[in-house]
């Protein structure tokens, strides 16, 4: 049996987000609806998401003594990652320690943030197929695993980072020193290590939001939603529509992949797993233990978005993964550098029949920054796409 509480009150169900930007915003939202007291916490002041909590808190993440600080003066009961930048081997403790519940669980936060971490555990412990790679620590030995087999076309990441930082593709010998030096500069924590990945030609990705909540037996069950289907540039995500037709049989590869990572990862809450297929071969790319930015699209397509799918799960709360229409999302992005900026042609931009936007309410725009999404619904995908980018489209940030 579940029980909540009231907030602000010796009763209070409290649920401490870290990372408060327009994904954690959302999960907080579905939070507020049931009641939960909710404390916001990111690296700045008023992220979108401590707009919208009852209590914000401002620190670094990554920094393992101020973490561990405000989780035990907070005393939350449970701690919801929303971004990757976090000091996990605190929360490894504090959990083991039985403080506190993280969701879905430490390990699995730990894992996915380094990308070491999840693709060893994928490829190596559950032979699950991903693009060839190799981990490197120097530009000679970036050199040596191409030569070695990866080869051209390939992919170097830092292997901390997240939307595209300090990622590029070497299509050959005289790209590997810029490729190198662009990863060197973009990682999270300083210079370090790379992975390097064999380029997939791949028909299209696709994200597989999969959900471990509890049933009414108090056992975890494995819910899938709809395929999302998105467009990438420069390894950030700038269109994703849902549901993206599949073959049943990469379907159920993709699904069988899904629930490979996710059982072993753990926990109860929303994975979104990211799939390279083509044809009806499928590779696991990677895995957010979390919503996942392109499936914003579910704020429009699903009965149950992926925010309130999150909220009801780690509640232990039931969950229901069901379509309510096609449809589509697109990127709102900031296109200036300034501060407290305006957004011009929010009246045509919802002109737009069968639109949404959500405007995230972040207090420094930059010029590839995303500020807002549209969102569309229609008969197919195809015609959602179209009236989402035309909405979005007609939003015009600038400087105030
Ligand atoms: N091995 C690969 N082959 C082809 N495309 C890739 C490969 N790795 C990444 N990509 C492209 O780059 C995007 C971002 O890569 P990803 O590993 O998901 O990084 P991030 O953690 O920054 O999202 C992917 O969604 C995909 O479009
Ligand atoms: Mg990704």
């Amino acid at each position: 049996m579940t029980t909540l509480g009231t907030p602000l009150s010796p009763s209070a169900t409290k649920v401490m987000l870290l990372g408060s930007g327009e994904l954690g915003k959302e999960v907080l939202i579905a939070l507020q609806r049931l009641g939960v007291e909710t404390i916001a916490v990111d690296r700045y002041d008023n992220a979108p998401g401590q707009q919208v909590a009852h209590h914000a808190r401002t620190i670094t993440m990554s920094d393992p003594a101020r973490l561990k600080a405000l989780i035990e003066a907070e005393r939350p009961h449970l701690v919801v990652p929303e971004i990757e930048a976090i000091a996990t081997p605190v929360l490894q403790e504090l959990e083991a320690a039985g403080v506190v519940r993280v969701i879905p669980t430490a390990r699995a936060a730990r894992l996915t943030m380094d990308r070491e971490g999840i693709r060893r555990l994928a490829a190596e412990s559950l032979g699950l197929p991903t693009s060839p790679y190799k981990f490197c620590d120097s530009l000679q030995e970036l050199q040596a695993a191409i030569d070695g087999g990866i080869g051209y076309p390939c992919i170097v990441k830092p292997v901390m980072s997240s939307s595209g930082k300090g990622q590029s593709k070497i299509d050959g010998p005289a790209d590997v020193q810029k490729a190198w030096d662009h990863a060197m500069s973009g990682g999270r924590v300083g210079p370090g290590r790379v992975i390097v990945e064999g380029f997939i030609h791949f028909d299209y990705e696709i994200t597989q939001l999969t959900v471990r909540a509890l049933g009414a037996d108090g056992q975890v069950e494995t819910h899938f939603c709809e395929p999302i289907g998105h467009v990438q540039v420069s390894g950030d995500y700038v269109e994703s529509w849902q549901p993206h037709p599949m073959t049943p049989a990469a379907l159920a590869e993709s699904r069988r992949v899904a629930k490979a990572v996710t059982d072993d990862l753990g926990g109860q809450g929303l994975y979104g797993v990211e799939l390279f297929v083509k044809g009806d071969q499928v590779w696991f790319s990677e895995v957010s233990p979390r919503p996942h930015d392109t499936g914003m699209v579910t704020l429009i397509t699903q009965w149950q978005n992926e925010f309130e799918l999150h909220a009801r799960a780690i509640l232990g709360l039931p969950v229901n993964t069901a379509l309510k229409s096609p449809g589509a999302s697109a990127v709102i992005y900031g296109g200036v550098d300034a501060a407290g900026i305006a957004f011009d042609g929010v009246d045509e931009a919802l002109r737009v029949p069968q639109t949404e936007l959500r405007l995230f309410g972040k207090p420094e725009s930059f010029v590839k920054r995303r500020m807002g999404v549209a969102l569309a619904f229609d008969a197919d995908v195809e015609r959602a796409r179209t009236r989402a980018k035309q909405s979005a489209a007609l939003v015009k940030p600038r400087a105030a």
